[in-house]
């Protein structure tokens, strides 16, 4: 099991302990660089290769040319190849699951994390089952799923845009080796 996958249980955990408030919707905020990014305190961690906010939660870091730091870039890509088939194309949704860019304007990222992870169903009048599949062990999701609640978070706040992105910032080293780690670990 990967540093990557022990994580996310721990933050289960704490989801479990602590019954979280919704958050109201507070939308993008800027850095004094003129970047975008989803909350107050952005920092980029080196030893990472990520934006985080002082909350803790990772973020989407979009220039004001448009240009997307590189984990949202890999979220745009992982999104469209893991969840996309029953989320939408962008998160917007599909008669079968719903759009994401509406969940994330109010879920946090600990209960992001712990429903992909763990998965849910919820059972319909009439019978059919809403089933959200537990994707706690498949390293293709679990491995970037940081990059892929960022690129969400930047649907959701209305920062970034439906289509290809059209700029990305280099990928950083320690991004790179994480990715290594959790795939080979
Ligand atoms: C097989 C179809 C399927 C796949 C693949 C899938 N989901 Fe889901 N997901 C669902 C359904 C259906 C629900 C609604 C469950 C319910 O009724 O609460 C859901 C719910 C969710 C929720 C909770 C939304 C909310 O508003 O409460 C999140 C977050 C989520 N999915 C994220 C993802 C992510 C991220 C991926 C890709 C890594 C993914 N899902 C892949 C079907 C899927």
């Amino acid at each position: 099991m990967t540093f990557k996958l022990l994580s996310a249980a721990a933050v289960i955990t704490g989801v479990m302990l602590i019954s979280s408030a919704p958050t109201i919707w507070a939308g993008p905020v800027k850095t004094d660089k003129g970047a975008l990014v989803a909350g107050e305190g952005a920092e980029f961690d080196p030893d990472e290769g990520k934006w985080f906010l002082e909350s803790g939660a990772p973020t989407y870091h979009v220039q004001d040319n448009g240009k997307i730091d590189f984990l949202t870039y890999r979220g745009f890509q992982r999104y469209h190849s893991e969840c996309h088939v029953c989320h939408g194309p962008e998160g917007v949704g599909s008669t079968y699951a719903p759009a994401l860019t509406d969940s994330l304007k109010t879920m946090s990222y600990e209960d992001f994390v712990a429903v992909v992870a763990s998965g849910r169903i919820v059972h319909q009048p009439g019978g059919a089952d809403s089933v959200m599949p537990a994707l706690g062990d498949n390293k293709n999701v679990m491995c970037y799923l940081d990059g892929i609640y960022v690129y969400l978070k930047g649907r959701s706040d209305e920062v970034i845009p439906r289509g290809r992105p059209k700029g990305k910032e280099s990928k950083p080293k320690a991004l790179g080796e994480a990715e290594d780690v959790c795939f080979e670990g």
